[in-house]
């Protein structure tokens, strides 16, 4: 699906104004034509930038489905195995939930089991959801938890876990090392650490989907337009997301002859702790972020459906939540 296609009426409208004024000079025009560029209305833009990405709007306004058309355009479900990182709250959480509700197997997993309430709530419930402790900052944990599950397909490989670090920490007064060290660890090494190990049981699975769940701070096309929406520079997350998206587009060249398809997927702006700690952290400064958000469950079911849909023709793509492509 084009870019473009997430994009309708009044935003296209807009495209088309700013493209007039980007005839003179200044940031305005400058990040008008790079949205351009890249399909996007800069009333869309203010109305959605995120910690991820733009897509998913239709004019300015998310619409209630999270950008998808409508129910007509429902497909039927695909379902097989997910491992979901990061499943006790936010996005993985709901991503959890998703696939579970469109009759997934999901091995959901958590730093912290026992203190995992609402994913515990679950699987009493939904037998078909599985609850395993992973930090993905701990290689050996991940080859255990790899090695237990040999024999054991997995269809949709999902690396969600991540952490935004400390906003001030990353500011220019900041760039505090040990902060930097961290945010890469977990958002750009360890989902590629999590790949390599499980990369042997997606490959025996039907589906044989991996998927990094990236953010519009991590394009360097997007990069201004993030900023120019209110968000903070936040340094080091964003370098964090651009080398996941490189990382794991390397992953998905040297494993494409495994017919694994490898994917980077953005889940918009989305109303959770890691959304709600940018938000207060740019209120603190007098500059509070007023653009909408999606619900956890929209982006999880506009992500589910997007990886139930994944073709092979997608590896190495970087997509949003609806699957409409985004420019590096
Ligand atoms: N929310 C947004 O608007 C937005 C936009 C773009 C991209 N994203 C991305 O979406 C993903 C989920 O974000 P979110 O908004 O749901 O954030 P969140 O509410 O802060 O949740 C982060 C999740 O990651 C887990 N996690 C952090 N470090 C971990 C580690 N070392 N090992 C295992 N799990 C770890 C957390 O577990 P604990 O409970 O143990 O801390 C938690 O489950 C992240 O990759 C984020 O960068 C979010």
């Amino acid at each position: 699906m084009p870019y473009r296609e997430a994009w309708t009426g009044h935003a296209a409208q807009l495209d088309g104004r700013a493209a007039a004024r980007s005839a003179s000079s200044g940031w305005i025009p400058a990040a008008a034509r790079l949205l351009r560029v890249a399909g996007v209305g800069l009333a869309g833009v203010a109305a959605v930038w995120v910690l991820g990405s733009a897509a998913g709007a239709t004019g300015g306004a998310f619409a209630a489905d999270g950008g998808l058309s409508t129910a007509a355009a429902e497909p039927a479900p695909n379902p097989g195995t997910a491992l979901v990182t990061g499943s006790d709250r936010g996005i993985g959480l709901a991503l959890v939930r998703e696939f579970q509700s469109r009759g997934w197997r999901v091995i959901a997993t958590c730093r912290d089991p026992q203190k995992a309430t609402e994913l515990n709530e679950l699987v009493k419930t939904h037998p078909g959801v599985s609850v395993e402790k992973l930090d993905v900052s701990d290689n050996a944990a991940i080859e255990r938890l790899a090695a237990r599950l040999k024999g054991h397909p997995i269809d949709a490989l999902v690396n969600n876990a991540g952490v935004s670090g400390s906003f001030a920490g990353q500011s220019l007064a900041g760039l505090d090392a040990e902060e930097f060290a961290k945010v890469l660890r977990v958002n750009s090494y360890a989902p590629l650490k999590v790949s390599a190990a499980f990369l042997d049981l997606v490959a025996a699975s039907r589906q044989r989907k991996i998927i990094g769940i990236s953010s519009g701070y991590g394009s360097l096309a997007f990069v201004q337009g993030v900023a120019a929406a209110g968000y903070p520079y936040a340094y080091f997350y964003a370098m964090s997301k651009a080398a996941l998206n490189m990382g794991l587009r390397e992953f998905a060249f040297e494993n494409a002859s495994r017919h694994v398809t490898t994917v980077l997927l953005s889940p918009g702006a989305v109303d959770t702790d890691m959304q709600r700690d940018v938000r207060s952290y740019m209120s603190g400064l007098g500059r509070p972020i007023r653009s909408p958000t999606l619900t956890p469950a929209q982006s999880a079911h506009a992500m589910v459906l997007t990886i139930e849909r994944l073709k092979p023709g997608e590896n190495g793509k970087f997509l949003a939540q609806n699957g409409a492509e985004i420019p590096w």
